[in-house]
């Protein structure tokens, strides 16, 4: 596609940690461009609202995440966002997969993705995950309760027995979110350690010769922004290996620090770099097995967002702007089917208007969504410029993750486009949920 000729000015927002991608910069007209292509002209061409991913970011973090931990294996969290490209990238990029579901694995398998860099995961695994994990055969299943481990010993056909790791429940309290905080004690993932429960599920998984265990596994939470709480889960994951060493005397030779490294969501806010990430756990693991005199297990970490979230615009167009109550609100044509974040863990996103130049004052504006709620709001409170008006199309950074995977039929209003750009070229990933689609799948009378 034809692009405008862009002035490249770093957005003034671009300062480390960006919400935005390397490679945003200001654009001809008020514009930004992003993989070299201006937002306005996406909007245009996709219409609106729109996923926009730029591959290079996605590829680059994938590169960042395997340069931190050269000798781990990095498997990327799929369920922040997943499609036949993505799966593809990360194959390109030497980056395994973490799936949770028969449709996330199927999807990877149709793209020939190696299996046995696929880790499948969830506390409530269905006979078809499990059947289609066991076919595909997945390099690790990992066990999430006592009851699943019979269950799938009874499935595996044999002869060779199938690879699991238990996730265990280290304690550490972790996370940007009470709901997505899963290390400590009392929520539904994970066996827990000081319980007893991860060392019976041990136990029981040794007494299966269909089932190899091969690791521990923990995942602490989401948008983590220290790499402390990965350091004391670690420590209290190896103290642990020593343990079943010295009862069952079995070494574990690998060891899954789960995923949940944060970005940055607002300009500014903290986000460890993998690589300061990579060091810190790392110098957690040779340290706690130095103190255990156990050998360096094989380290894997599973980041999700960190390797999408930058790299994802969401575009909307504005449809009204109101002034009620004192305050000033911008409604667009998306909201929270495609981005339930906001209403479901109070995040918070910036805003930039982009496509026309303006010389108006900015000043606080709420923008929300078109759905029947009054929590539909997608940025409370954020400076658009005065005479923002219907038309306009605004450009929401930092939505790469967990929006587009979490997108929901709410009003039949239909799951937005997804839109790859990159060297000043777009394609479409994923087209535009329709009405025929809905109509589709509606077949009673
Ligand atoms: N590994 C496991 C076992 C996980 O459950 C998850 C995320 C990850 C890795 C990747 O976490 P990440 O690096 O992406 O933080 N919907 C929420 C996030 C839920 C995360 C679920 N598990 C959100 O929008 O913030």
């Amino acid at each position: 596609m034809t692009t405008l000729s862009t002035i490249p000015v770093p957005l003034p927002e671009l300062t480390a940690p960006s919400v935005w991608p390397a490679s945003a910069v200001t654009a001809r007209g008020g514009d930004v461009s992003v993989g070299g292509v201006p937002l306005a002209e996406l909007a245009e061409r996709y219409g609106t609202p729109v996923y926009v991913l730029d591959e290079a970011e996605v590829r680059a973090r994938a590169a960042a995440w395997r340069r931190a931990l050269p000798d781990a294996d990095v498997v990327y969290a799929a369920k922040a966002f997943l499609c036949r490209a993505m799966v593809d990238w990360m194959e390109q990029e030497g980056v395994g997969l973490d799936v949770c579901s028969a449709g996330e694995l199927e999807l990877a398998a149709s793209r020939g993705f190696p299996a046995d860099r696929i880790v499948l995961h969830g506390n409530a695994k269905s006979p078809r995950d499990l059947r289609t994990a066991l076919r595909l055969g997945v390099g690790r299943i990992v066990i999430d309760s006592e009851c699943e481990i019979a269950r799938l010993a009874a499935h595996v056909p044999g002869p060779e027995a199938q690879q699991v790791m238990v996730r265990v429940l280290p304690g550490i309290a972790a996370g940007g979110h009470h709901k997505i905080s899963t290390g400590a004690e009392g929520q539904k993932f994970g066996l827990s350690i000081a319980g007893g429960d991860a060392e019976d599920a041990v136990a029981r998984i040794l007494g299966q010769p269909r089932l190899e265990l091969v690791g521990l596994h923990m995942h602490l939470g989401s948008q983590i922004a220290s790499a402390e709480p990965y350091a004391r889960g670690v420590r209290r994951v190896v103290a642990f290996m020593a343990r079943i060493r010295d009862r069952y005397g079995v070494t574990l030779p690998e060891l899954d620090a789960g995923g949940g490294f944060a970005v940055a969501q607002l300009p500014g806010e903290p986000a460890p770099s993998p690589a300061a990430y990579g060091r810190r756990i790392n110098d957690a693991l040779v340290r706690a097995c130095a103190e255990f005199d156990l050998p360096l297990p094989r380290l894997t970490v599973e980041p999700g967002r960190s390797i999408v979230a930058t790299a994802g615009v969401a575009l909307y167009r504005v449809l009204a702007v109101k002034r009620t109550g004192g305050r000033v609100f911008a409604a667009v044509d998306g909201g929270m089917s495609d981005n339930p974040r906001p209403a479901l863990y109070g995040a918070r996103y910036t805003v930039r208007m982009v496509g026309r130049p303006s010389a108006a004052p900015m000043r606080a504006t709420t923008v929300v969504g078109r759905h029947c709620e009054a929590g539909d709001v997608l940025a409370e409170s954020v400076e658009l410029p005065e005479d923002l008006r219907p038309g306009d199309v605004l450009a929401v950074p930092a939505s790469g993750a967990y929006q587009v995977s979490m997108a929901s039929g709410y009003n039949l209003t239909g799951r937005p486009p997804v839109v790859a750009v990159a060297g000043g070229r777009s394609r479409l990933l994923v087209r535009r949920e329709t009405f025929e689609d809905h109509r589709g799948r509606d077949v009673g009378l």
